[in-house]
């Protein structure tokens, strides 16, 4: 059985500078490429699970423009189920303006159809979160549409991971609907020294974190904190290097992995995605994972 991953969360087209010097304010320098990627938290952790073998459906929105037909064709390519996606008249498709300067990056971007996934387009899609066996978010879409998400999930008793990214202060009661939620360092950092939190609550909430340390690992503190050390690579573009991981773990979890091995493959996963350009484009199937396992095995 084919294992049905639902996210709903954002798609973005990416328009990528590589530069080896970044310009300050008001100087204009020469770069070295361009290039469009598909791109977006949502979106990128919906091909992760897709190229894995999920069955997956994407909840999102994107403008009426040639990004928003070409991101519906990618997912297309890709077996990501688009019947869910809406097309938004007078909307741009929301884009990631990314400066590549060796292998680090920095965005900018604009939600634009990314932020007409509203509450009541969630709730008209009640069936196909009641359908899934896994829920996956982000926060590149409304705050209010994913507390919407949680909520339906919760009915119907369908586990959430909750990737907090980008980050912002979030309600202790979302906090405690979500069955994991994966920040990576600094995201752990700000949403567990909110003050709205106890210690008591800080500790429970931990239970739930697997934390992202880039080339490190991840972090998970189920019985006591435990890292779970990632592979080592030659990194090319990091770019969504977190999404791979999350759509990964996603699809492993939803197979009935348990959480440490499930964290080990999202791992391979990740690190194969960074040696290659682009946010999409090194993400791997089955076949490439276990041969990069193989050859990675200590
Ligand atoms: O996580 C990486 C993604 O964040 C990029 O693809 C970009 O679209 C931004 O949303
Ligand atoms: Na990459």
């Amino acid at each position: 059985k084919e294992q049905k991953v639902l996210v709903i969360g954002s798609i973005n087209m990416d328009l990528v500078t590589q530069s080896n010097i970044v310009p300050k304010v008001g100087e204009t320098v020469l770069g070295t490429s361009f290039f469009t990627n598909p791109g977006g938290k949502g979106a990128n952790q919906a091909v992760a699970a897709a190229k894995l073998g999920a069955y997956v459906t994407m909840l999102g929105c994107v403008g009426e423009d040639s990004f928003g037909k070409d991101l519906l064709e990618n997912f297309k390519c890709h077996g990501v189920n688009t019947k869910y996606i809406k097309t938004i008249s007078n909307t741009s498709t929301g884009i990631a303006s990314i400066t590549l300067s060796e292998g680090d990056n920095s965005i900018i971007v604009v939600p634009g159809a990314n932020h007409k996934l509203t509450p009541e387009m969630v709730r008209e899609n009640e069936k196909i979160i009641a359908e899934a066996d896994i829920l996956l978010l982000q926060l590149e879409i409304p705050l209010e549409s994913v507390i919407e998400s949680v909520e339906l999930a919760k009915k119907y008793d369908i586990p959430v991971i909750l990737n907090p990214a980008p980050i912002q202060a979030l309600s202790k009661e979302l906090l405690f609907d979500v069955t994991y939620i994966t920040p990576n360092e600094h995201e752990q950092r700000s949403l567990l020294t909110s003050d709205i939190l106890t210690l008591e609550e800080v500790e429970q909430i931990k239970k739930k974190c697997i934390v992202t340390h880039g080339s490190k690992g991840v972090l998970i503190y189920q019985n006591q904190e435990e890292l779970i050390p990632s592979y080592k690579v030659e990194v090319v573009d990091s770019t969504g290097a977190g999404d791979c991981f999350n759509g990964a773990l996603a699809y492993s979890l939803s197979m009935g992995t348990e959480l440490h091995e499930a964290c080990r493959f999202a791992n391979a996963v990740a690190a194969l995605s960074v040696t290659k350009l682009g946010a999409q484009a090194g993400m791997s199937n089955l076949e490439e994972v276990d041969i990069f396992i193989k050859e990675h095995e200590r």
